[in-house]
C-alpha cells in the first residue's frame, strides 16, 4: 500500500541542512518512506492514494529531545517569587522548587498525572512534534519514579508519537535522604534502576550533576550502572555551575549533556571527541533570566551537534511551544533557523540514539513528517507561537489533533 505525497517542496534535514528538494513528492509504504525526490523523477508506479499538499514545505516531525512533562500541580507561584528577586537557587534550599514539585507528584494518581500531562503533550504534538522524550526525577523513590514512567508509557499509547523515557530519579534529593545523598545514590543504583528497567520501564538514564542536586563522583557511580544495565546515558550539565559534568558526560559515550550554560572548552573538546550533543534548552535560560551563554561559537567551531529542546517542566520552563524555542534559539543564542531546525530533527534524534529511524527525511527513515503551509522554511522559526497551518503525518498516516 503505497501513498503518493505530491506538489510539495522537502526541507529534508540531511548533514543538518535544509538540504532542499523544490518540487517534490515522497512515496510512503506503510510506516516508511520508500522514496522520495523531484515529482519530475517519480517513477511510474501504482498508488493506493494520491494526496495533495498544495505546495506546502515539508519538514521531519519536530523531535522536542529533553521533557519533565509528566508532574503534579504547577510552580506559577515560584514564578512570581523569583520575579520579586528571589533566585531558583534560594527556593530550591528553601524547600520549593524540584522538592514541591515532588509533593504534587507523590500526591496524584497515574490517572490525574497523565491526564495533564497528555494536555501538555497534545500542545507540542499540535506545534509539530512528533518524537518526544520525557524524563521521570518527580518521584524520587521507587513507587513513585515507577508511577511517573508508567504515565510516560501510557502517554506513548495514547498518542501518536514515538516516546522515550528516560528514569531520572537522580534528579533531588529525596526529603527520606535528607544529608545522605551517597545513601540515595547507591539506593537508585542497587534498587530502583535494575527493577525500573527489568519492567521495561527505562529507554536512557539521566541525572542532574550541580551543586545543589549531585555530585560528579555520584554521577558516575550511577553511570556505571547504567552501562552494566546497557543503558544510554544523559546528563544535565553546567546549567548552574561549572562542575565538569559534561566531560564526564563524554567520557561515559553519553548520548547528550544537556543545559551547558558554564560549560568549558575542555568540555567541548571532550564532547566534540565523543560524539556527545549537545541540548541546548533557550526555554530554561530565558525564562531563568540566565546571562551566561552557552558557548555556541567553541561548540560550533569543533563540530559538536547542537540539539534545541523545550525542557518542558513547571519549574524553570514550562514551555508549550517548540517552534517557540526554535525561535528563542535564533533570537537569544544567534543560531539560525536552517540550525535551529536541524537541532529539533537531525541533532535532536542523534540526542536520542535514532539516528538510524528518525530526524531526516530519506528511503528506508520512518515516516513522520509536518507540511507546514509557509512560503520558506524559516517561517517554522520566524513565527512567535500561534498554531501554524500545518498538517501532520506520524508512521505515514495523517493525524488531525
Ligand atoms: O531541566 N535542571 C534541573 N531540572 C529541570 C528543572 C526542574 C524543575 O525546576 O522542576 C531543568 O531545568
Ligand atoms: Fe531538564
Amino acid at each position: 500500500m503505497k501513498k503518493l505525497w505530491k506538489n510539495c517542496h522537502i526541507a529534508t534535514m540531511q548533514n543538518g541542512q535544509y538540504s532542499s528538494i523544490e518540487h517534490a513528492a515522497m512515496v510512503t509504504s506503510g510506516q516508511h518512506i520508500h522514496w522520495i525526490g523531484t515529482f519530475e523523477d517519480l517513477p511510474a508506479d501504482a498508488y493506493s492514494e494520491t494526496i495533495d499538499l498544495n505546495g506546502a514545505w515539508v519538514t521531519p516531525g519536530l523531535i522536542d529531545c529533553h521533557t519533565h512533562s509528566v508532574f503534579g500541580g504547577n510552580r506559577s507561584v515560584e514564578f512570581e517569587k523569583r520575579l520579586q528577586g528571589v533566585s531558583y537557587a534560594e527556593i530550591a534550599a528553601s524547600g520549593g522548587g524540584i522538592a514541591s514539585t515532588v509533593r504534587a507528584t507523590r500526591e496524584a494518581s497515574e490517572q490525574e498525572l497523565l491526564a495533564s500531562a497528555l494536555k501538555r503533550v497534545r500542545c507540542l504534538l499540535k506545534d509539530g512534534v512528533t518524537t518526544i522524550e520525557i524524563k521521570s526525577g518527580y518521584g524520587l523513590d521507587y513507587a513513585n519514579e515507577r508511577k511517573m514512567l508508567r504515565v510516560i508509557r501510557q502517554i506513548a499509547d495514547t498518542l501518536p508519537m514515538t516516546v522515550r523515557s528516560t528514569c531520572l530519579a537522580a534528579h533531588a534529593l529525596p526529603p527520606e535522604y535528607k544529608d545522605q545523598s551517597d545513601a540515595y545514590i547507591e539506593h537508585i543504583c542497587n534498587e530502583m534502576l535494575p527493577k525500573l528497567h527489568q519492567e521495561g520501564l527505562v529507554d536512557a538514564v539521566d541525572a542532574f550533576c550541580e551543586y545543589l542536586a549531585f555530585s560528579p563522583a555520584q554521577v558516575e557511580r550511577l553511570f556505571k550502572t547504567a552501562q552494566s544495565l546497557n543503558l544510554p546515558i544523559k546528563l544535565h550539565a553546567e546549567q548552574l555551575s561549572a562542575l565538569g559534568g559534561s566531560s564526564l558526560a563524554a567520557r561515559y559515550q553519553a548520548l547528550s549533556a544537556d543545559h551547558l550554560e558554564f560549560m568549558t572548552e575542555d568540555d567541548v573538546k571532550a564532547m566534540a571527541a565523543a560524539g556527545t550533543v549537545a541540548v541546548l534548552l533557550p526555554g530554561a535560560f530565558y525564562f531563568l533570566r540566565e546571562t551566561k551563554y552557552p558557548p555556541l561559537q567553541s561548540l560550533q567551531q569543533h563540530g559538536v551537534r547542537i540539539a534545541l529542546s523545550s525542557d518542558l517542566n513547571p519549574g524553570t520552563s514550562p514551555a508549550l511551544s517548540l517552534r517557540l524555542m526554535m525561535n528563542m534559539g535564533s533570537t537569544l543564542f544567534r543560531l539560525t533557523p536552517e540550525q535551529t531546525l536541524a537541532g529539533v530533527t537531525t541533532h535532536a534524534a542523534h540526542a536520542l540514539g535514532l539516528q538510524e529511524t528518525h530526524g531526516t527525511l530519506e528511503t528506508g527513515k520512518v515516516a513522520d513528517f509536518i507540511a507546514w503551509e509557509i512560503e520558506h522554511p524559516s517561517e517554522i522559526v520566524y513565527w512567535l507561537g500561534g498554531d501554524l497551518p500545518k498538517r501532520i503525518i506520524q508512521h505515514g498516516n495523517e493525524i488531525s489533533i
